[in-house]
């Protein structure tokens, strides 16, 4: 294997696409040895089968806090962190998970949709009154999705700017330092305290009621795991999303053919959200995990009691095996099971949300800006990050 090819995390390829060590490993070792940027070395799966196997199985934990256990990054960071529901296992996570499930069901998505179509009208009607061109990430990806986390928890108006100040600390792409970052934690997490406490007194009807209320059986979400949840579902679902637009859009304008598909047969917005979803995962990395017992994996590759395993959902969706033609980017594409919301245990409490958010995001932008183009040209955007974030900070467009 070249040397290039044993050291994580690779680059990303043209466009923030896959990393070509994906493809190649994946044809000559599915499941071979990689250096992390801590120095420890894991297993990397690139097999669709064997990275649903990796994520599917509670028997590859999550829990990476005891002592010796391998690291992607040498200093400390959010998988350390034991308040994470990402970060636990059963039967904690099993207990909380269940719980807050409750109030992310597909029904509750979907009777969410006009409101998330309002706040999208309100952002791109901001976005016609300052411009063309504006920044589509500053304007539109970003906002979006932590505007609806506040509708949706019923941060009153008049805060949502402080909201999404302190929301945005948290995305791996702002400047702050760890100082900084610390203070602001603190600020926020009394916030949302004080959130709780006065829904708790008058109560409503917004998502954070419905955590509030969810149980199961007799087992409420404490104060403190509401807290939680709540500091969780922000940071979890904000940059996530607004990569996913941005990429989608930046995807969209480089495949004309496929975007005047999607505008002459508006119903083919649900498959091109999943095309999107596809191949613009907004990580390249994904969450590293340790085997508690000696495990072997579809491809036949074995894994070893106390191993590293890295399962990449990004080299699952670009596998030839599953996927026909992958690099071909496809609105109408069948049978498309991709994984970019993970899959088994951890799957992504918000997939459900953010799916209707992107049909919505997509959707308005193509009906709304027939005339939508990139205000120079795709070689020119500057991709960022790799492993855990892969999108353009900035996404100058016209209309
Ligand atoms: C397109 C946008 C999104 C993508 C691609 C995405 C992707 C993922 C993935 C891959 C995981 C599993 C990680 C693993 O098992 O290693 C995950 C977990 C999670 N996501 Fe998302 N996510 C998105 C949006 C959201 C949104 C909007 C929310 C909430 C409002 C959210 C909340 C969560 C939470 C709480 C978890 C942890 C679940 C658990 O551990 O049980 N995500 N997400």
């Amino acid at each position: 294997m070249p040397h290039d090819e044993t050291t994580f995390p690779f680059p990303p390829g043209p466009h923030g696409g896959p990393p070509h060590a994906y493809t190649s490993r994946r044809s000559a070792c599915p499941l071979a040895p990689v250096v992390l940027p801590s120095g420890d070395e894991v297993l990397l799966a690139t097999a669709y089968d064997d990275v649903k196997a990796v994520l599917g199985d509670p028997r590859f934990s999550r829990n990476l806090r005891y002592a010796g256990a391998p690291r992607m990054l040498p200093d400390a960071d959010f998988t350390d962190d034991p308040d994470a529901l990402v970060n636990m296992d059963p039967p904690e996570h099993t207990r909380l998970r269940r719980i807050a499930q409750a109030a992310f069901t597909p029904r509750q998505a979907e009777s969410r949709r006009a409101r998330i179509q309002a706040v999208a009208d309100e952002l791109l009607a901001e976005m016609r009154a300052g411009g063309p061109p504006a920044d589509l990430m500053v304007t539109f990806a970003f906002p979006l999705p932590i505007n609806i986390i506040c509708d949706l928890l019923g941060v009153p108006t008049r805060d949502s700017p402080q909201f999404r100040h302190w929301s945005d600390m948290f995305l791996s792409t702002s400047a702050a330092a760890a100082p900084e970052r610390r203070k602001v934690g603190a600020e926020f997490a009394a916030y949302v305290d004080g959130l709780i406490a006065a829904r708790r007194r008058d109560p409503g009807e917004d998502l954070l009621d419905e955590l509030i209320n969810a149980h199961d059986e007799d087992d409420r979400l404490s104060a403190v795991e509401l807290a939680r949840i709540v500091r969780g579902l922000i940071i979890a679902g904000h940059e996530t999303t607004g990569n996913v637009i941005g990429r989608g859009i930046i995807t969209l304008l480089r495949h004309p053919e496929q975007l005047a598909a999607l505008r002459e047969h508006p119903a083919l917005l649900p498959s091109a959200v999943e095309e999107i979803l596809r191949t613009e995962v907004p990580g390249h990395g994904g969450l590293l995990r340790v085997a508690t017992d000696a495990l072997s994996l579809p491809s036949g590759g074995t894994v070893a009691r106390g191993q590293g395993v890295l399962a990449p959902v990004v080299a699952a969706n670009y596998d030839p095996e599953r996927f026909p033609a992958p690099d071909t980017f496809d609105v109408r594409r069948a049978d498309n099971k991709h994984v970019t919301f993970g899959h088994g245990p951890h799957f992504c409490l918000g997939a459900n949300l953010a799916r209707v958010e992107l049909q919505v995001a997509i959707g308005s932008l193509v009906r709304e800006l027939p005339d939508l183009a990139l205000a120079g040209s795709a070689q020119d955007l500057t991709w960022i990050g790799g492993s855990r974030v892969c999108g353009v900070s900035q996404l100058p467009v016209t209309w």
